[in-house]
C-alpha cells in the first residue's frame, strides 16, 4: 500500500488528544518548548510519560540531549498557549505566563504539570521517543484542552452545547417597546434554550439577563411544537429603549414576510395585526396549524 503522508495523519488525528507543551532548557538556560499531542502516559511504578519530538523542531537537538524535560496538559481556554508554541515565534516564553516548578519551566494556569528526568530516547522515524521518568507532578484538576481533526475541542463547551441542544423546550419573547418590537440581527424572536426541569419563564429572563437585554415579561403569546418536535413557547414582554444586540422595528410597518423562520413569519404577522387592535390571543398548535384562543380580560 502506497501511504500517502496528508491521509495518514488524517487517519492518525481520528485519535482524540489533549494539548501539551513540552519544555527544558538550553544549554545556557534558556527555556525552550513546543506544542504536542504525542505524550502518553506510560507507567505508574516507575512514574512514567512519554512524548515523540519531530526532527523538523527548531530546538531538536536541545529535547534529544535534555535530561530533564518538563510537560504541561494545556487546559481549556488555552489554544493561544498551544498556537504559541506550535507556531515560529522566537519569543514564546515572553508571551505567555509560565512558572519554574520542579526545576522546570511550566505554562501558567495549565491542567496538570510534570517534570521528567529522560530515562530513554529512543529513535522513531522522523521523530524520537522521549521517555521521561517523572520526578515532580502537579494537577489542578481543570479539564484539559482537547484536540482532534476539527481542531480544538472542549469538554465543557461541548456539553453545554449538547445539552442546548437537547433541551426539548425554547423560550422567546415579543419584545415590545410602545410602538416597536425588538428582533435579533438576523430579525428572530430573542430565544434561549430551556433545559429539563427549568421553567420557561425563568430560563428567559435569566438569558435575558445575561445577555443584558432589560424585560418585563408578561403573558404568553404562543405555544407551538417545531418541526423538530422542540414545543417553543413565546412570551409577550415590555422594555424601555436601546436594547444590546436587538433591533427595534416598527410595528406597524415590520416586514414579517422578510422573516426566516417561517414558524415565527406567521407569528409576527397575527400580532402585528392584533395588535392595530389591542386584542391579543393565545396560539396553540404546532408550526404549521393550530387555534388562536381568545384571551379573556380580567374582570
Ligand atoms: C496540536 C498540535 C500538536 C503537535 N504535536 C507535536 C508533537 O507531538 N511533536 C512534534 O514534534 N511537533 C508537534 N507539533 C508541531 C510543533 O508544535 C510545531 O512544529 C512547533 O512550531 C515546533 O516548534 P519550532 O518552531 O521550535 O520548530 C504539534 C502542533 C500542534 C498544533
Amino acid at each position: 500500500m502506497r501511504i500517502d503522508r496528508t491521509t495518514l495523519r488524517a487517519a492518525f488525528s481520528r485519535f482524540l488528544t489533549g494539548v501539551t507543551v513540552v519544555t527544558t532548557r538550553t544549554a545556557t538556560g534558556e527555556p525552550v518548548g513546543f506544542t504536542a499531542n504525542s505524550f502518553s502516559s506510560v507507567s505508574l511504578n516507575p512514574p512514567m510519560l512519554l512524548v515523540c519530538p519531530g526532527n523538523h523542531l527548531s530546538n531538536f537537538h536541545v529535547f534529544r540531549d535534555a535530561t530533564q524535560f518538563g510537560v504541561s496538559i494545556l487546559a481549556e481556554g488555552q489554544e493561544a498557549v498551544s498556537n504559541l508554541f506550535a507556531s515560529r515565534a522566537a519569543d514564546r516564553f515572553a508571551n505567555c505566563d509560565w512558572e519554574e516548578a520542579g526545576g522546570m519551566p511550566l505554562i501558567a494556569g495549565r491542567a496538570a504539570g510534570f517534570v521528567c528526568t529522560t530515562s530513554s530516547v529512543v529513535a522513531a522515524g522522523d521523530h524520537i521517543v522521549l521517555i521521561g521518568q517523572v520526578s515532580h507532578f502537579d494537577d489542578a484538576a481543570r479539564p484539559g484542552l482537547g484536540y482532534g481533526p476539527d481542531g480544538y475541542f472542549s469538554q465543557a463547551k461541548e456539553r453545554k452545547a449538547e445539552a442546548a441542544d437537547a433541551a426539548a423546550t425554547r423560550a422567546s419573547v415579543l419584545l415590545e417597546d410602545g410602538a416597536r418590537i425588538y428582533l435579533t440581527d438576523q430579525g428572530q424572536l430573542p430565544m434561549v434554550p430551556v433545559e429539563r426541569g427549568q421553567s420557561p419563564l425563568s430560563a428567559l429572563e435569566a438569558g435575558l439577563v445575561a445577555r443584558h437585554v432589560r424585560a418585563d415579561l408578561s403573558v404568553v403569546y404562543a405555544i407551538y411544537d417545531e418541526a423538530d418536535s422542540r414545543r417553543h413557547i413565546v412570551f409577550r414582554g415590555r422594555t424601555k429603549g436601546t436594547q444590546p444586540g436587538l433591533q427595534a422595528h416598527e410595528i406597524a410597518t415590520l416586514d414579517a414576510a422578510g422573516v426566516k423562520n417561517t414558524a415565527v413569519r406567521p407569528l409576527l404577522e397575527r400580532f402585528q395585526q392584533e395588535h392595530r387592535t389591542q386584542s391579543f390571543g393565545l396560539y396553540v398548535g404546532d408550526a404549521e396549524a393550530g387555534d388562536v384562543l381568545p384571551v379573556q380580560g380580567r374582570d
